[in-house]
Order: C-alpha cells, then structure tokens, then sequence
C-alpha cells in the first residue's frame, strides 16, 4: 500500500492555493450551501437531481434498500436513457446545435452532427439492430475506434433496452473474446479499423479473431471506416453486414420504448485482483441522473455556450459517464477526437482546442506529463484562450503535473477539477466545485453534493485529519454499480464485506485526509496497478505469462513510472526444458502478453529469475519485488523463506531489458 509516511509527508508541504476566479463563481450552476442542502435529506435532494431527466412514469421510491447491498434507485420509474440524450433536445427546438464536432486524425477529416442529426442516425441504429434480431435485454457488444457511430451505436442499444458492452479497442482478440463470453453478447458493432498515428490500424480481423474462441456471436455489424482490404477470408456472408447497408437503409423514424429505472444499461468490463475481468453493471434512471448531475455541477457546463471535450476513449468508464451519457443528457456541445494526441504533429490538441473554441477540458495525468516533457513551446504556439475550465482524472495527479496544467493549458486562469472515481461508481464521487472550492494541487479535495466517502482505519472508524487509511464511501450513491455481471457473490465480496460491520463500499484505495479534512488519493491498496489511467490486474499478466509454454511461475508488480504513473514491471521463472529461453525471451513473453490482454499490459520490464521471493506459506512477497523494480533498498526481508532470493534479484542475476 502506498499510504507510507514519505509520501503523507512530501503531500503535507503542499500549501498552494487557488481560489474560483470571482465569474466563475457568480455564475456558477452550483453554489456552496449545495453540501448542506444534500446533506440534510440525499433522498429529496436525489429526487430534485432527477428532475433533470424526462421520465415517461415517474418513480415511487427514490432509494430501495431494503436489500443490501443491492440497491435500487427510483424504483417504478420509466425512461429511456437515448431519449434523454438525443430526442428530448431536438424536441425542445435545439435539433440545430452541434452535439459532435467530430474530427478523425487525417487532417481535414471532420464531421459536424446536429442533435437532430443523432437522433436520425441513433433511430435508423435502432432499427437496424432490430432488424438483426437483437431485442431487449439482448447484449451487443461495441468494438471501434473513436468515430461518431460509436456514440450513435451505444445510444442505439440503449434505445432499444439492449445493454452494450464496450471494449476497448486497444484489447486483444483474447479480451475481446473472454468479455463477449462472459456478458453471452450476440451481436458484435465494429469498423475496418481506425487512424492511429497517421495510419489505418485494422479492428475487424480481431473480431473475426474473437469469434473463433466464442460461439454466441450471430451477426458482426461493421462501419466501413479505412476502406483498408479485410483481407482474402475477412468477410463473412452469413455473419458480417456493413453498416452503411444496415444502418444506412433504415428508417429515420423510431419510437423509444421507456425502460424501468433498473433496467441494465450497460455492462463494462474492468480489472480486479483475479485475472478474471469484473463485468461493472450499470443500471438506467439512476446512472443517468447521477452522470448529468455531475457533469453539470463538476464541469460548470453552459450548454448554450460552452464546448466541451473529454480525451478519454469510448472503451473506459469516463467515455461512457462523460462523452456519451453526461454530456449528452445535458445538450452539451462536444468536440470527439479519433487519434493519438501527436499525430500529424505534437501539438494536434492544442490545435483542436484553438480551432473549436473549447472551453472546458477533461484529460489524465498521464497525458498531462507527457506534455510536460515536450515542454511549452508547443501549446504555446497556439491560443487557448477559451478554455475556462479543467479537469483530470484516472490517477493521483503529482502536484508538479496540476501546476504546469494550470499555467501552460490554462493560462494560469483556469481552476483544475481534480475528480476521483471509478468504474464502478459510474459517476464523479469526489472533486472540487469549480465555482466554490480552492483547489489545492494533487487533493480530490471533498466528497461533491449527495456523495458521502470518508477514510478509515482497519476498524472502519474515520481517521483523524492528517492520517491516512482507506477510502470509503458510507452511502448508496444513484449511479453505483447494481453488481457485477452474472457473479452476485464475488460483488458482495470484493466492494461490501471489507466494511461489512459498517455497510461501508470499500473502493480499493487508500487516502489520507489533511489538516482541513480534505481528501488526498494515494492509489491501490490491492493487487491492481494503474498504468496510465487504467486499471490492470497483476494476476491477470501473470496468468497471461504462465499460459505460455516456456514459463513455470510469473510475479507481476506496478512500479512507479515517471510517463504512465505506474508501469508492469514482471518476473519470470522459466520451465526446466526451456534452457534459458533463447536469445528473444524478452521479447518473445512481451509480445504474449500483448496478444492476451493488448497492448496496454505490455510489461516495461521483464526479468527471468531463478527464484521468487516468498513467505513460509508460499505467499509471492510483492513489496519486495516492487523495491527492486523502483530501485529502491530492498525492505524487511525477515519472513521470507529464503532470504537469499532477494540478493540474487537484486544484484541482477537476472536477464531483463526495458524498452
Ligand atoms: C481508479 C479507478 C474513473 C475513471 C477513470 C479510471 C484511480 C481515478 C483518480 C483521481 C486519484 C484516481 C483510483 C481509482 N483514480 N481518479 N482523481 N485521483 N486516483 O477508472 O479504471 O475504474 O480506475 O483510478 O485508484 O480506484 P477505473
């Protein structure tokens, strides 16, 4: 756990401050009294965030939780979560205004969509899948690059009760194939492929790929993206229908069914401490009200003038929350890009920023640090004075990183959300409000209006300011995961039984609160890195590692990366018959492990070991192996079987490349 005492110490010398620039604070959608207000009754404070949402039946009961910890928000109502992103803009008289400002990664290639538009586009979807045989209840799954159909096929699924599960299209055929399995996903939406640093990178031969592992798919719907060739056996008849086929001749007219608040909007697929991916649950009503209630309030938008854009890809949490269902539910105007952000040059979203007037800015830390390193004559060359707002998420962000991100994006102008959550809370849980708190670099800050976190001890009692412990959340929250896809037990078990005494949502991390009672996110406290924003389990890598023939054993740690946060560094113990593995077993174990899980798990380091470092009951001793891949003196090695081990590791009696 990474609750050490440096790191409370180096975070305690932080004393800068920011406070709300006064505009921003006078014209803020959400004033200070907000906390006092939700915390006096969340239920009718809830109840009012709902309002926000049209609902064809209103609901009975605000929160159900008669059955803990399965929970329930405005049980009895209706809507459709489609409807409130799409339709109900177009209705009210705003079917002109942008909701896309769509731009690929080849210069020039940029698309414009109106919400009346989407709603055509999303309606003809609908009726496309109908007409494939998926009706609701049904899962399809998403697996495409950054393009509009994207956003117009989750709404589509969600049009018609369908839940969609998108994976990203970073992942492997294997992920691709274990996560349709698991949710039993009949319908595949995908493209040829994508851009990606200046060329076409192909999708649909991971499908086909996919589909070889598994027997539930029926029909592959594929956008013609590239035009790239699929190769001589890349199509399939029976299986495969081009969007432009489907999509393109069917009706622009569909009626939206309203689905019961419960009802499953989407299943997404994240890492947990075994190497089998959880499959995050995500009902209707409450997700929905939870999601635009924060994109609101944490982002300030102004949906009538205001540009907004989240660099986040489709395939994680914080596309679904905060490109498609938030920003949307709210009428935002959003920009969405296709490509890496250097691609044809190293300045390409400072450039976006320019050319669309963006005024509000949603990335991660890691991206934030990468800037960095290219230094600020880049963003310089451009004028970024629209941006008004921004905002971080998916790790700790250094202080370092929050301040060049102020000065150099911001003009030393903007405030900085710095906003924690996670898949499974589905919504922004803690975070400053950008018209009422000062920000203080590399703090979460508070828990926002209607959310209650804290942080605790071993007992679960709160920790006094300026200690450290766990992070919790003591109450139900509406866009909180229902449970985890087909595996009730291990919900309970992995989110509820740590706090069980207290009916506490243990959230994996440890924080500390400082001498005001702000919050300051540490990281994992469990067997799962954050590389880049996104969360990777150890078991799974190492599973991935022993599925190869020449390896008997593997440990995985996440070290501290300067780039990425944290970065997969491996050990490996190879099988006696494997001699020493050849000259490329570097190599030849990196490139496995890409084609398991993708690119993204890909270890920085591999190191062949001849023992691993482990406790009398067989316990791998990670701490120890996470010393070595930060280089740091090796700890307290008392209760290792061997104590010799770590010498051996240490003094690099150990074949190992970087790249
Ligand atoms: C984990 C959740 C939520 C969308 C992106 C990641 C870490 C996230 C912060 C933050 C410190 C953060 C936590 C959390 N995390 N945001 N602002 N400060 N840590 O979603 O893949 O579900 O990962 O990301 O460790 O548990 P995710």
């Amino acid at each position: 756990m990474t609750t050490d005492h440096e790191t409370l110490a180096n975070l305690l010398k932080e004393d800068r401050r920011f406070e709300p620039p006064a505009d921003l604070a006078a014209a803020a959608n959400v004033s200070g009294d907000a906390y006092e207000h939700a915390a006096k009754d969340p239920g009718a404070f809830w109840a009012e965030q709902a309002e926000r949402l049209t609902w064809a039946e209103k609901w009975d009961t605000v929160l159900d939780d008669s059955n803990p910890p399965f929970f329930k928000w405005f049980t009895g109502g209706k809507l459709n979560a489609s409807y409130n992103c799409v339709d109900r803009h177009v209705e009210a008289g705003r079917g002109d205004k942008v909701a896309l400002h769509w731009v690929g990664e080849p210069e020039g290639d940029t698309r414009d969509i109106t919400y009346a538009q989407l709603k055509d586009e999303v309606s003809q979807a609908a009726n496309a899948l109908t007409e494939l045989g998926v009706e609701t209840g049904d899962r399809v799954a998403i697996y495409m690059p950054m393009i509009p159909e994207a956003i117009v096929a989750m709404l589509a699924c969600a049009r018609i009760g369908a839940p969609h599960t998108v994976v990203f299209g970073g992942f492997s055929a294997d992920a691709l194939a274990s996560r349709i399995d698991d949710c039993q996903a009949k319908v595949i939406i995908t493209s040829d492929g994508g851009y990606r640093r200046g060329a076409p990178s192909a999708l649909k031969p991971a499908v086909d790929e996919a589909r070889t592992k598994t027997s539930v798919v029926e029909k592959v719907l594929v956008v013609r993206r590239t035009g790239q060739d699929l190769g001589e056996n890349g199509w399939d008849d029976d299986v495969d229908v081009w969007w432009h086929d489907a999509v393109g001749s069917a009706s622009t007219e569909h009626t939206p069914e309203a689905f019961d608040a419960e009802h499953p909007l989407y299943v997404m697929y994240t890492s947990g401490t075994t190497g089998k991916p959880k499959g995050i649950l995500h009902t209707t009503g409450g997700y929905l009200v939870g999601t635009s209630y924060t994109h609101h309030a944490v982002f300030d938008l102004k949906p009538e003038t205001d540009v907004y854009w989240c660099t986040a890809d489709i395939g994680w949490v914080t596309g679904h929350s905060y490109i498609v269902y938030g920003p949307l539910a709210n009428g935002a105007t959003q920009v969405l890009y296709e490509g890496t952000p250097d691609s044809p040059e190293r300045g390409r979203w400072w450039q976006i920023i320019e050319q669309y007037g963006v005024t509000i800015f949603y990335t991660a830390p890691t991206a934030i640090r990468s800037f960095m390193k290219q230094g600020r004559e880049i963003p310089d060359q451009r004028d970024m004075s629209s941006l008004r707002l921004l905002g971080s998420v998916g790790e700790p962000i250094n202080p370092e990183a929050y301040i060049w991100y102020r000065n150099t994006i911001g003009g030393d102008r903007t405030p900085v959300v710095d906003t924690w959550w996670q898949t499974e809370t589905g919504m922004i849980m803690i975070s400053p409000l950008p018209g009422v708190t000062a920000g203080k670099p590399g703090s979460a800050m508070t828990p926002i209006p209607g959310v209650s976190a804290d942080v605790v001890d071993d007992d679960g009692n709160p920790v006094p300011n300026g200690s450290g412990g766990y992070l919790v959340v003591t109450a139900p929250w509406p866009s909180m995961l229902r449970t985890l896809w087909g595996d009730d037990d291990r919900y309970v078990d992995t989110y509820w039984s740590r706090f069980k005494k207290q009916g506490y949502y243990f959230a994996g991390d440890g924080a500390k609160k400082d001498s005001d009672g702000d919050i300051w996110v540490l990281g994992r406290v469990d067997d799962v890195m954050n590389v880049s924003g996104h969360r990777l389990s150890t078991t799974e890598i190492e599973s991935a590692l022993v599925s190869h023939p020449k390896v008997a054993e593997a440990a995985v740690v996440g070290a501290t990366d300067p780039d990425t946060g944290q970065a997969v560094v491996a050990y490996v113990i190879l099988r006696e018959n494997a001699g020493d593995g050849g000259a490329d077993i570097v190599k030849e174990l990196s490139d496995h492990v890409r084609k398991e899980i993708g690119p993204i798990a890909k270890p920085r380091q591999i190191m062949i070991v001849p023992e691993l470092p482990k406790t009398r009951s067989g316990k791998i001793m990670r701490r120890l192996l996470r010393d070595v891949a930060e280089k740091r003196e090796v700890g307290d090695v008392t209760t290792l079987a061997d104590s010799g081990i770590m010498d051996l590791i240490s003094a690099g009696q150990a074949t190992s490349t970087e790249d």
